[in-house]
Order: structure tokens, then sequence, then C-alpha cells
């Protein structure tokens, strides 16, 4: 089923393959540009819009460096390799986002904007559902804040 989500659960394996390489080649250079650009001017209009550079120079540069990694993550050119500090490219986007805190609520509000994204990007269904396959269970990986119980209050 398309754009399925399941819960992250707390200290849970994710299992996870990137996306084939066949979705970087669908699009391209360009595609891949306006795809996330598509997708950040959603989250630009979105809940989780604040953790993002108010600044328009700053923002276009998050556009810019996604690109670069997407297209790498999808078996296209190493155009991302100089951000990776001696890190995996997996190994380093879960660092990035440490700085962050995430919650699944955040997570959710990420992947509706990449959904909506998806929708509105004209390429074969399976590459869009591979694709989203990836991003769902990475996405599990960045959140790194979770309900806490209240020690007053036990029905939070
Ligand atoms: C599949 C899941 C995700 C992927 C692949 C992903 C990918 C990326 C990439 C490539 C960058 C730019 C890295 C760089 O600066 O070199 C980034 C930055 C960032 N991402 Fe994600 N992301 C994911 C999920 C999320 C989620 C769920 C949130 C929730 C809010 C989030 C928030 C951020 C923030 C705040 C930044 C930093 C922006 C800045 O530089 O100020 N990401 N992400």
């Amino acid at each position: 089923m398309s754009y399925e989500v399941t819960p992250t659960v707390e200290g849970e394996k994710v299992e996870f393959s990137n996306p084939a390489q066949a979705f970087y080649e669908a699009l391209g250079y360009e595609g891949m540009m306006d795809m996330m650009n598509r997708f950040y001017d959603k989250v630009f209009e979105s809940e989780i819009a604040t953790f993002f550079p108010q600044d328009e120079q700053e923002f276009e540069a998050v556009k810019h460096k996604n690109t670069l990694f997407f297209i790498q993550l999808c078996g296209g050119p190493k155009i991302y390799d100089e951000h990776l500090q001696d890190k995996g490219l997996n190994e380093h986007m879960i660092k990035i986002h440490e700085d962050f805190t995430i919650n699944e609520k955040s997570r959710l509000e990420w992947l509706g904007c990449m959904q909506e994204t998806l929708e509105e990007t004209d390429m074969d269904q399976t590459l869009k559902d591979n694709f989203w396959e990836y991003v769902e269970r990475f996405s599990k990986l960045t959140v790194n804040t979770f309900p806490q119980e209240c020690r007053y209050v036990s029905s939070l």
C-alpha cells in the first residue's frame, strides 16, 4: 500500500535500504532539485518550519545540500561526499539530526510534506513507493525524543 506509516518504537532496530538508482535516473539532477524545492516549500509552511533557518539564503543552502544528499543516496554521483566528515552517508545523516529535538509528531509532519511532494511528482508509482519505504523507515532514526512519564501526573 502506498504511503503507509508505521510508528517509531524507542530502541527498536530500524532496517532500511537506500532508494533505487532508477529514482535518480528517472528525475535527473534538475528533477531532484525541483522535487527538493517543492518539498522544502511545504516544510516552510508546515508545523516544523521553525526547525529550519528563516533566512532565505541559509534556507536555500539547506535545500541545495538536500539535493546533493538525495542524489548520492540514490546511487547518483558522489556530490555530497565533501560534507561527510569521515562518516558513512547514513551515519552522518543521523548525527546531523541529533542536534535537533525531533519527536514522532515532527517526523509525521516531515513525512506528510514528502508524501504530498511525491504525489505531485510525475513518475512511476513503483519508484515512488520504493523511495517512500526508505524515508518512512530512515526517518525513525531521526526521532530522538519520546514521550516521558511525568512523576507527578500518572495519566499524562
Ligand atoms: C528520511 C528522513 C530524513 C532525511 C533523509 C533527511 C535529510 C536531511 C538532509 C540531507 C539535511 C541537510 C544536511 C546537511 O546540512 O548537510 C537535513 C537537515 C535537517 N533536517 Fe532532515 N532529514 C530527514 C528527516 C527529518 C525530520 C523528520 C526532521 C524533523 C524536523 C528533520 C529536520 C532537519 C533539520 C532541522 C535539518 C537542519 C537544517 C539546518 O541546516 O539548519 N529532518 N535533513
